[in-house]
């Protein structure tokens, strides 16, 4: 994974680089480094641990030159260390780098031939390496045939000491883009790094080179022939990736969900008060013919894809399979001509996620993204996109992203069953109106959060959880126990309620906390005997159920009420209770909730 950034202009350097890479921490976290040219040499100044520590070793404003690169990493080769972190030096050449070099193991004894001596356990000292090698005088040029060698995934930003006016990049398959100013530019792995300086981006595609001058931008495409672009302009502002006054982006981003939610919904309702689904009309017009349906993603986006199978396989009744991203790449999946893949990926830059979309659209299947970031590399390898208005999502656990993944395959669910007659003109106008009323029920669960807060502060030494649920609670328990997972560093495991007893239930004691989702109400009886099996066991029942859902209140030792809804959109608001908890109960630990341990939200590699 890992955030480059760059910067070329008139201001000092270093406060630029740093500031850009604390808004891609979120990409990695274990070291970090710049270098900056001072007019004669390049610099490298490169810390191991949170970026803070490199600025407080290297007080930014204290180093000195106009140009420069910068790299924040979550190491893949080679442990967390000074040696291992970027930038990588070879002769006059600095190089950062994000993505996985894949020959690298090749290309090493070749260049250590050639005289080159390696320092560190990285991929990317290839990379510097080899552009040195090819490197006399031209750094596009040198650039050019490094990259022809290179296997893999990377982007990668340049300097020499040769040139202090001129940085060079280049993209392929890791997320790279190019912000324009006045009198300076810019390169990042992601918008947000530049967001306070420009809005102006263009968007590389895999191959793109660029050189950046602080006047100047020239464009290449893998050929080296000069290209042009659209500039992309940005519509969000700095202050939408800045906590804005709460304590972690987390509890900022679930608090933004009715707002995100009323973003995904209100531009798909008409003018006839019909849903649209304009944006991906081509996928709408196989309804009636669709043979099936596929569902991909990683981690949350996976958990999002499992509910959308309960819900259209419910209601549109067209068979929907949902595979990991990882596994659907390399399993040779049955799918072809008629059907349809729908890939879900905030990021729009998941390796696997890439990779499986590839995967369905070289077997002929139509693929719609249902992805939060626009030219993200899924959205522009997709046949259609629907996006989710959900706006910057920093910290690495998913929150109001979740939701707006949920909102959109609850859009598309409902029409498709209505287009194929899975439901009638009534239900649908029944769903649609309960799916407008849906933002603000989020809003009275987050006007409830005290409650949520205590039982967190009462329960958060819980060593093992257990989130059980039926129907469409089944795919939420995996969700809300990924929560507790990645930010808590909980054990905590998601059960189809029915299947507590072929096993986990050996693994129950005293003191395990059971959460039990109880929004499918046609169910719940079936979950309340669960549940009381438990209880005998001596565990403690936290509920999260409907208001007036009495059975479950008596049932369980703490019950967290949401307000009612249609059984099969509860999870919405289900899921920012269960939100709510696994961040009070990471904030009751003194955990770093934004930036858990060992993770990074954005995984571009495989
Ligand atoms: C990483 C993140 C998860 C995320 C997953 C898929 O593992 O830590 O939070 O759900 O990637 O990311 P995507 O951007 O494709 O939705």
């Amino acid at each position: 994974m890992c955030g480059i950034v760059g910067y070329v202009g008139e201001r000092n350097a270093a406060p630029i680089l740093m500031k850009g890479l604390e808004k891609l921490e979120y990409r990695g976290y274990d070291s970090a480094g710049i270098a900056v040219h001072d007019g004669k040499n390049v610099n490298i100044y490169k810390a191991k641990g949170r970026l803070k520590v490199l600025e407080e070793r290297y007080p930014p404003s204290e180093v000195a030159g106009v140009l420069g690169i910068g790299h924040t990493r979550w190491a893949t080769h080679g442990e967390p260390s000074e040696l291992n972190s970027h930038p990588h030096v070879s002769g006059r050449i600095a190089v950062v780098h994000n993505g996985i070099i894949e020959n690298y193991q090749r290309l090493k004894p070749w260049l250590e031939e050639k005289g080159f001596n390696f320092i560190s356990e990285t991929d990317t000292e290839v990379a510097a390496h080899l552009v040195n090698h090819f490197y006399e005088g031209n750094l596009l040029r040198a650039l050019k045939k490094a990259v022809a060698l290179l296997e893999g995934s990377f982007a990668l930003g340049v300097l020499s000491a040769d040139y202090p006016d001129t940085l060079v990049a280049v993209r392929k398959a890791s997320p790279l883009i190019v912000g324009i100013g006045d009198n300076e530019n810019f390169i990042a792995s992601d918008i947000p790094a530049i967001l306070e300086h420009t809005r102006k981006v263009y968007l590389l595609d895999d191959g793109d080179m660029v050189v950046l001058k602080k006047n100047d931008v020239r464009l290449y495409n893998s050929l080296g022939e000069r290209i042009r672009k659209e500039i992309f302009h940005v519509t969000w502002d700095a202050d939408m990736a800045e906590k804005g006054g709460w304590a972690h982006f987390m509890v900022k981003e679930i608090n933004e969900t009715p707002k995100v939610l009323h973003d995904t919904l209100l531009p798909r309702i008409d003018e006839n008060g019909r849903f649209s689904l304009s944006e991906i009309s081509g996928f709408a017009a196989m309804a009636g013919g669709l043979r099936r349906l596929f569902i991909i993603g990683c981690g949350t986006a996976y958990n999002a894809a499992m509910m959308g199978k309960y819900f259209i396989e419910r209601t549109a009744r067209i068979p929907v399979e949902v595979d990991y991203a990882s596994e659907f790449r390399y399993r040779k999946p049955l799918i072809g001509r008629g059907d349809a893949c729908i890939v879900i990926s905030q990021s729009g830059e998941t390796a696997d996620t890439l990779a499986a979309m590839r995967e369905a659209k070289k077997r002929g299947a139509r693929v719609v993204a249902i992805t939060n970031v626009v030219g993200s590399s899924v959205a522009r390898e997709a046949d259609e996109v629907f996006y989710t208005w959900a706006g910057p999502e920093i910290a690495v656990a998913s929150t109001k992203a979740y939701s707006a993944q949920l909102m959109a395959l609850f859009i598309i669910g409902t029409e498709l069953a209505f287009r194929v007659g899975g439901i009638d003109e009534e239900q649908y106008s029944a769903m649609l109106s309960a799916l407008i009323k849906i933002p603000e029920q989020v809003q009275r669960v987050l006007d409830n959060v005290a409650r949520i807060q205590q039982v967190a502060a009462e329960r958060f030494n819980a060593k093992n959880v257990f989130y059980i649920g039926r129907g469409m609670d089944c795919p939420l328990s995996m969700e809300s126990a990924l929560k507790l997972k990645e930010i808590c560093y909980t054990h905590a495991e998601a059960f189809a309620a029915g299947e507590l007893k072929h096993g986990p239930l050996a693994l129950l004691e005293r003191g395990t906390l059971v959460v039990s989702l109880m929004t499918e109400e046609a169910l719940i009886d079936k979950t309340i005997s669960n549940m009381i099996e438990c209880r005998t066991r001596s565990a403690y029942i936290l509920g999260i159920a409907m208001e007036g859902n009495i059975k479950a209140v008596e049932t369980s030792d703490e019950c967290i009420m949401i307000p009612r809804t249609m059984d099969c959109f509860a999870p919405m608001l289900a899921a920012v209770a269960a939100q709510l908890f696994a961040y009070y109960v990471a904030v009751q630990k003194g955990l770093d909730v934004d930036k858990p341990r060992n993770l990074a939200k954005s995984v571009t590699v495989e």
